[in-house]
């Protein structure tokens, strides 16, 4: 079945009010809803109604008190008819459930003994019949009974109102949520956890009780998050005004779940992956995606929860706006342009080749057969962007004013893009409908920019094209604010007095049509182009740029972003020169310069240890070979990429070397960026030194005398992947093995360093690793950490040429779909470039894609990526 955007249609019920009851029991949960439904004003008296469901048993049907109303029942629908003529009445369901075996982890299911719920986007069908859709807003009060000795702990959404004690050493407690919400933001947890507790006074004096709920034990490990919380509730009241609403606001850590985490009302769930944390067990960059996941959930309560979407097409409403909200929150926490890079990698490594396969799609669809795919890079990542765009676009303040806009005209509803745009229009009284199409045409546009300069004239010749996307083959222009400077000689930013054939101002070029002549008048010198300045647009931008300029922006570029390009630029044309001669059976060259200004750049104390970190971090495998786009052979990229790192350390042997040693200074474990960005540095480095004589026993010293988590991984990563066939490395992984092996979420970390080791052994690794007492097929965490890592990770690994990784892989999604369809569909993305790839892996890959589509039985989800990335 295909969903369509056109296809919308309010629905005939509303729901005002819904009462249930859980009585969770091993076996056979029940749940009894009762539902207060109204007939929409100018609906038919003998309209029938229709509730969803998914896999449901039916129990027992009331309709007003009476049982057994007229119905029509299926595991996937309720079907009432002859209603009565009131425009309101009261329908009762009772359905058991079987949460130990659900391994979806959809609905209500049991995670390490603790009962909870994932409802987004189409989970609580599989808890009752419902009009199970966002637009159905709906007041919940929640009873839940259980075991106490298991179920110490019972949670839902909103306030809790009662609670005591029930015969056979059960009790309950009941939840009220004053604010109506969709059935996706329900919420329960009930299980036998510790507790961190605090509190946050909100900017009009509330008090609020904060709780996070993570395994006995670990409580400490939730302080990090904790802290993450008490910033981001502060920031949304400073930065958008914007104040918690309840008097309690919960956190639950558990094991096992299929996304990062779920922001409903008053009850955030979370992967504990992005809860836990200390230093011994995470890494600098587990704190940062706490940090950014627990902001991300809390500014939920506003993009998403008191504001929420009309129906699924929209879903970059909530998604899009709120990673714009958790960047713009890590950005004013720790350093804004190193974030901004790091931002800007994770759109291309994971978007751009979105936009450029068979899966691109709008960042608002326009049509679906499983919502559950649309979780995406292009929703969220460049959703953000867009809304990044329009503050660009309209400045600062006009975007402040027309969020506020947005929060008081539309509280309480669901919403859609349109409306979202329509706010900002009427605030700024400027006409976004050329701007919409950011959210309706797929594909990354690319601008080719030609510039010329003669007698204080700079005329840039401005083409824009978006390439054709499946089922979007004529794209119409786009406006794209491009932020750019022209740089003089002496590295400041030159003026002109006047532009035509485009709009300038405030530092960006308004392109809106398919090509701009533009004149800047007046320029003193022949400027160097600083162009899409702190990327100010999701687009490719081509244009000749002599080394030699590049190498200035790289040193010189007042943007950080910009100047991270510039080298960046430098090292990928570098990378794919060399490419083209291994391919052509020569050797690779690389130009003495890069090596320089990779030496300059690591020990200039005036730039950030953190962005020195990141300019000297090569373009990964799949950054390059989403540059070269096709043909493309992943063992000659790994050898050009790993022959540009060893030439650079070669030439860098003293300064690196030195470096090293200076930051290895001991100093106090802090999570903050500064610490993190040193750390970043130094491992970087050793990455470098690892690769000349003697690398293998500075990376076994780094191992051994590591003293958090983000050393030891650096230097346990560096001895598999560099010297894999070294005792230092055996010994180092055995080690590490030993010392986590109660600690699951270390232990993934394991898996993810031995599933990217690059080179063919690695499917041996992986098919052994799975063997592991550890690893377990239904836990999200340990798949993803080695599947997931080993098919979006390792390119030489995964994508051998004789093909026998693929077949591997398709056969572990089929077993993995059997029970968690969600996660084989989100695994089976890992074949979407497969048409870049050249003729002989093509070939094995599309076997394999084929052999799933042949299975006996597949899901709706993994069907869906499979024929979607075969079309
Ligand atoms: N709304 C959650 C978040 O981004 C994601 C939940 C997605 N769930 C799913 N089953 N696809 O914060
Ligand atoms: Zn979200």
């Amino acid at each position: 079945q295909v969903f369509r955007l056109e296809d919308y249609r309010p629905s005939d019920y509303l729901i005002p009010q819904t009462r249930l009851t859980f009585r969770l029991a091993r076996g056979a949960t029940i749940v009894v809803a009762e539902l207060t439904v109204e007939r929409r004003p100018g609906t038919d008296a003998g309209a029938p109604l229709t509730l969803d469901g998914d896999g449901l048993k039916l129990k027992r049907l009331e309709l007003d008190g009476v049982g057994n109303p007229t119905h029509e029942a299926t595991p996937d629908k309720l079907v009432l008819t002859q209603l009565p003529e009131s425009r309101s009445f009261r329908v009762l369901i009772e359905t058991e459930l079987d949460p130990d075996h659900n391994k979806a982890l959809m609905g209500l299911y049991r995670s390490n003994g603790v009962y909870c719920t994932q409802c987004e986007p189409e989970g609580f069908r599989r808890i009752t019949y419902f009009l199970d859709r966002p637009d159905i807003l709906s007041v919940y009060q929640v009873r839940i009974e259980a075991p106490k000795p298991e179920a110490p702990l019972l949670l839902s959404n909103g306030n809790r109102v009662a609670g005591g004690d029930l015969e056979n050493d059960w009790h309950f407690a009941e939840w009220h949520d004053p604010h109506p919400k969709p059935s996706y933001l329900f919420a329960l947890v009930a299980g036998d956890l510790g507790c961190l507790r605090d509190s946050f006074t909100t900017m009009s004096g509330r008090k609020v009780e904060l709780g996070i709920h993570v395994e006995h034990g670990k409580e400490k490990l939730a302080a990090y998050a904790m802290d993450a919380l008490k910033r981001s509730m502060k920031w949304d009241e400073d930065v958008f005004g914007r104040e918690y609403d309840l008097d309690v606001f919960n956190i639950v850590a558990v094991s096992d779940f299929n996304m990062g985490a779920m922001e409903n009302k008053g009850l955030n769930i979370f992967n504990d992956k992005y809860v836990l944390a200390d230093e011994a067990t995470a890494t600098d960059a587990d704190f940062a995606n706490i940090e950014a996941i627990i902001a991300h959930e809390y500014f939920h309560n506003w993009t998403g929860n008191r504001i929420t979407c009309r129906d699924w097409f929209q879903l970059c409403l909530k998604e899009g706006l709120t990673v714009f909200r958790d960047h713009e929150f890590s950005a004013d926490q720790r350093s804004r342009g190193v974030r901004r890079i790091a931002e800007v990698r994770t759109l291309r490594g994971l978007q751009f080749p979105e936009d450029q396969g068979p899966l691109a799609h709008p960042v608002r669809p326009r049509r679906y057969r499983e919502i559950n795919n649309f979780y995406t890079a292009t929703v969220y990542e460049k959703g953000s962007e867009v809304v990044r765009m329009l503050r660009t676009i309209l400045g600062a303040e006009t975007f402040r004013a027309s969020m506020d806009l947005y929060f008081e005209r539309h509280d309480g509803q669901a919403c859609t893009i349109e409306d979202f745009l329509k706010v900002f229009e009427d605030a700024s009284g400027r006409d976004l409908s050329q701007f919409g199409l950011w959210y309706n045409q797929s594909g990354t546009p690319n601008l080719t920019v030609s510039p010329s300069y003669e007698a204080g004239i700079l005329t840039l010749d401005i083409e824009q094209s978006v390439p054709p996307t499946p089922s979007e083959s004529r794209k119409r222009a786009m406006h794209i604010p491009l932020a750019f400077a022209l740089i003089g000689s002496s590295g400041e930013e030159l003026d002109f007095s006047a532009a035509e054939g485009a709009t300038v101002e405030n530092g960006v070029i308004h392109v809106r049509k398919r090509s701009h002549k533009l004149r800047f008048h007046g320029v003193a010198e022949r400027p160097v182009l600083s162009l899409n300045r702190g990327f100010s647009a999701p687009i490719t931008v081509a244009m000749e740029q002599r080394p030699q300029d590049l190498i200035f922006l790289a040193g010189h570029d007042s943007d950080p972003f910009a100047r991270w390009q510039a080298f960046n630029t430098l090292q990928t044309d570098a990378l794919i020169a060399a490419y083209r001669l291994l391919l052509g059976g020569k050797e690779a060259k690389y130009q003495k310069d890069i090596a320089q200004l990779a030496g300059r750049i690591a020990t200039d104390a005036t730039l950030e240890p953190a962005y020195r970190a990141l300019a000297l971090t090569l373009p990964s495998e799949t950054d390059i070979a989403r540059d070269i786009g096709r043909d493309i052979d992943p063992d000659a990229i790994f050898s050009a990429r790993s022959k540009l790192a060893a030439f650079i350390a070669a030439a860098n042997r003293e300064p690196f070397g030195k470096l090293y040693e200076e930051l290895g200074s001991l100093e106090p474990f802090s999570p903050d960026a500064a610490s993190a960005g040193r750390r970043a540095l130094r491992n970087t480095v050793l990455g470098y030194l690892a690769r000349i004589d003697g690398g293998a026993d500075i990376a076994a010293r780094h191992y051994n005398t590591a003293t958090n988590m983000t050393d030891l991984i650096a230097g346990l990563g560096t001895l598999a992947h560099e010297h894999a066939a070294s005792s230092q490395a055996g010994a180092a992984l055995a080690d590490f093995a030993a010392r986590h092996a109660s600690m699951p979420l270390a232990l993934d970390k394991l898996y993810q360093i031995q599933s990217t080791a690059p080179g063919t052994q690695a499917l041996e690794t992986v098919r052994a690793l799975m063997r592991h007492p550890a690893f377990h097929i239904d836990n999200p965490n340990r798949v993803r950490a080695l599947l997931g890592a080993f098919s979006a990770g390792n390119q030489t690994g995964f994508h051998r040429a004789d093909g026998a990784a693929y077949t591997f892989f398709a056969d572990a999604l089929l077993e993995i779909d059997s029970g968690n369809p969600q996660l084989s569909a989100r695994l089976a993305t890992a074949f979407r470039s497969w048409r870049s790839l050249e003729p002989v892996r093509q070939e094995k890959a599309r076997q394999a894609l084929v052999s799933i589509a042949a299975a006996s039985s597949v899901s709706v989800d993994l069907r869906d990526i499979v024929e979607r990335s075969l079309a």
